[in-house]
């Protein structure tokens, strides 16, 4: 199977198929990046209550930027992680610094940022500026290596990297976001991890390896070091 081959379908698919989450009502960089780092580690229906009270006590960047550690670590309480916020505001007080207070257009920009790594810079950048970088978190490697039949290690970093050089080269530039957002989407709620992958309504099991030999199973490995 071609990447190429994915647009069409995963685009299509996304528009029509879509969850309404809180995330996707309005749609900002900051908005994406909130929900993108509440996500990493904990599950979509627990960070709902978080983001949108996250949201209603910092509205903007500059909100984050100037809020007292204990507003913040407080707004976090039991999502865990707390460096995770912490990183946030430093990168909120960078970003009021060095850019205006607002989100660079650019993909290298915001990389840099304290926190932000490729998965979330990709996601900012596509979701809210439509700039065709990839967005390759745990549920688009799980996607493309059952779609590939790829029994690569998906814990090593050079795997990672070669999935978004691939990905990067056939995202359309038109649909960056919906693209982006529909791989996740697929992993999330279709291409989900162990037992019951939901095939029969997979917008690219056609072309799809592991559905064809049945390996859903094996895909993806998972050995680490
Ligand atoms: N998991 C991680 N990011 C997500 C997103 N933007 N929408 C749904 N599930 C997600």
């Amino acid at each position: 199977p071609t990447l190429m081959e994915l647009q069409d379908p995963v685009v299509n698919w996304f528009r029509a198929n879509k969850r309404k989450l809180p995330w996707r009502e309005q749609v900002s960089a900051y908005h994406v990046w909130v929900s993108e780092i509440m996500l990493q580690q904990t599950r979509v229906e627990a960070v709902k209550r978080y983001y949108e009270r996250f949201l209603e006590a910092l509205p903007e960047i500059k909100d984050l930027a100037e809020a007292p550690e204990d507003t913040i670590l407080k707004l976090w309480e039991g999502l865990g992680y707390y460096n995770r916020v912490r990183n946030m505001q430093q990168a909120a007080i960078q970003i009021q610094e060095e850019f205006g207070g607002y989100f660079p257009e650019d993909y290298d920009k915001i990389r840099e940022l304290k926190g932000i790594g490729s998965y979330t810079a990709g996601a900012i950048a596509s979701f809210a500026f439509g700039i065709p970088e990839p967005a390759v978190d745990g549920n688009v490697l799980r996607v493309l290596t059952r779609y590939l039949g790829s029994r690569e290690d998906i814990m090593k970093a050079k795997n990672k990297t070669r999935i978004e050089e691939a990905l990067r080269e056939v995202i359309p530039k038109e649909a960056a976001s919906d693209f982006n957002q529909g791989l996740i989407e697929i992993g999330a709620i279709v291409c989900v991890p162990n037992g019951a992958p939901l095939c029969e309504s997979c917008p690219i099991a056609e072309n799809c390896v592991a559905y064809r030999e049945n390996l859903t199973e094996e895909i993806p490995v998972k050995k680490k070091a």
